[in-house]
C-alpha cells in the first residue's frame, strides 16, 4: 500500500516565522482581522481534501486552548518523543499521540483509511521535509516582519524543488502560493 500524502497549509510572516519566540500568534490574529467578512483564505476547501491531521506536540498545546476544539471531524495524530502532554479525555478517540517516525506513520495511516494528511507545526513540518515526505504546500504570507520567532523552514540534507500550482493575493496584503513537490529524480528514473 502506498503511503499517505502529506500537505502543509500554514501562514508565515514575511521573514518566515509561524509564531513569536514564545509561541504567540497575536500578529496573525491581528492580520486575519483585516480580512473581508467570510474570507477563509481557502481553508475550508483545503480541509475538505484531507482525512486527518498530523500535528507537532507544541502546536497541539496551542490548539488545546482553542474553544471549541477546531478539528471535531478529523482524527488528529500528535507527534511527540516525550510524555510532555496527555490528551484530555474530552477529546475522546479523535486525538492520539504517536512516537512513530514520519515515514512509518505515513505508511501506517492508509490502513486506517487515511490517504491524505495535513501537517501542522514548524518543527514537525521540518522533520517531514528533511525526510522528503511533503507532497504539497499552501503558504500564506502575512505582510509583517517579526524579526524573531519559530521558523517554518530549517536545515535540510538536500535541496527540495517545487513547482507552483497557483498564486492568489488579497487586498489586506496576504499572498498565498500553492506548491507541489517536484521529484524530477523519480520522473527521470
Ligand atoms: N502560523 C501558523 O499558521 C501556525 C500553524 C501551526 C502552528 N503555529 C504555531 O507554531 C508553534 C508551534 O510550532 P513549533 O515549530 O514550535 O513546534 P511543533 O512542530 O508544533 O512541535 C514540535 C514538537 O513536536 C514533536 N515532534 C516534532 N517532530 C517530531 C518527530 N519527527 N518525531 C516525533 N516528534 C516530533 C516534538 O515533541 P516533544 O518535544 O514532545 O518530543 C517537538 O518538540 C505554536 O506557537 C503554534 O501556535 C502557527
Amino acid at each position: 500500500m502506498t503511503r499517505a500524502q502529506a500537505q502543509v497549509f500554514i501562514a508565515t510572516s514575511l521573514d518566515g516565522f509561524i509564531a513569536r519566540p514564545d509561541g504567540s500568534l497575536d500578529w496573525l490574529l491581528q492580520a486575519q482581522a483585516t480580512a473581508p467578512a467570510g474570507e477563509d483564505f481557502g481553508y475550508a476547501a483545503f480541509m475538505a481534501g484531507i482525512d486527518a491531521l498530523v500535528m507537532g506536540r507544541k502546536t497541539f498545546e496551542t490548539v488545546l486552548a482553542f474553544d471549541p476544539w477546531p478539528f471535531p471531524d478529523h482524527p488528529v495524530h500528535v507527534m511527540s518523543r516525550s510524555d510532555a502532554v496527555t490528551v484530555p479525555e474530552a477529546l475522546g478517540h479523535g486525538v492520539s499521540m504517536t512516537r512513530l517516525a514520519p515515514a512509518d506513520l505515513l505508511q501506517q495511516l492508509p490502513h486506517t483509511g487515511v490517504q491524505c494528511v495535513y501537517l501542522d507545526g514548524g518543527e514537525l513540518i521540518q522533520a517531514f521535509l528533511a525526510a522528503d515526505l511533503v507532497d504539497r504546500m499552501t503558504l500564506t504570507t502575512v505582510p509583517v516582519l517579526l524579526g524573531s520567532g519559530r521558523r517554518l523552514f530549517g536545515p535540510l540534507p538536500a535541496d527540495r524543488v517545487w513547482t507552483i500550482d497557483g498564486v492568489r493575493h488579497w487586498d489586506n496584503g496576504f499572498v498565498q502560493a500553492r506548491y507541489s513537490r517536484a521529484r524530477f529524480d523519480k520522473v527521470v528514473a
